[in-house]
């Protein structure tokens, strides 16, 4: 029975993530503290009320590659981040972003 509810639960979060996203909450903090670091100056802290770039919370979240790429490479008042940033940390900020400050655990 356990095991049952197990794997029920386990299809729940799956289903459950196509529409919300879920991320392991050690990768969403890691995220936060990588925002705090390099992004909060421009983008605003806690991804709230950006003095001039672009607000984070309304990004598309279906747009992972855009996201990825932008951070990469730059784009045009953005920085590019490929040689400071590893790829694992740039999923870490997508992370943060997506399950979006509210929800931070
Ligand atoms: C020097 C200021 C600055 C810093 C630091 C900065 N950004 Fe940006 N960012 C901008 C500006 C300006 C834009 C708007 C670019 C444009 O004109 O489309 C932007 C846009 C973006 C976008 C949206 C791009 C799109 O396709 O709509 C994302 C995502 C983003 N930044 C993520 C980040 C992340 C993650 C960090 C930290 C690693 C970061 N930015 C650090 C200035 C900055």
């Amino acid at each position: 029975m356990a095991r049952f509810s197990a794997l029920a639960l386990g299809l729940a979060l799956a289903c459950a993530g196509v529409a919300a996203q879920s991320f392991p909450p050690e990768q969403v903090r890691k995220g936060a503290d990588l925002y705090a670091t390099h992004c909060a100056t421009c983008h605003g802290p806690r991804l709230a009320n950006p003095p001039w770039a672009a607000d984070l919370r309304t990004f598309p979240r279906e747009d992972r590659a855009r996201f990825v790429d932008t951070v990469t490479y730059g784009k045009k008042g953005m920085p590019p981040w490929d040689d400071v940033l590893k790829p694992d940390d740039i999923e870490a900020l997508w992370a943060y972003v997506v399950a979006g400050e509210g929800k931070k655990p």
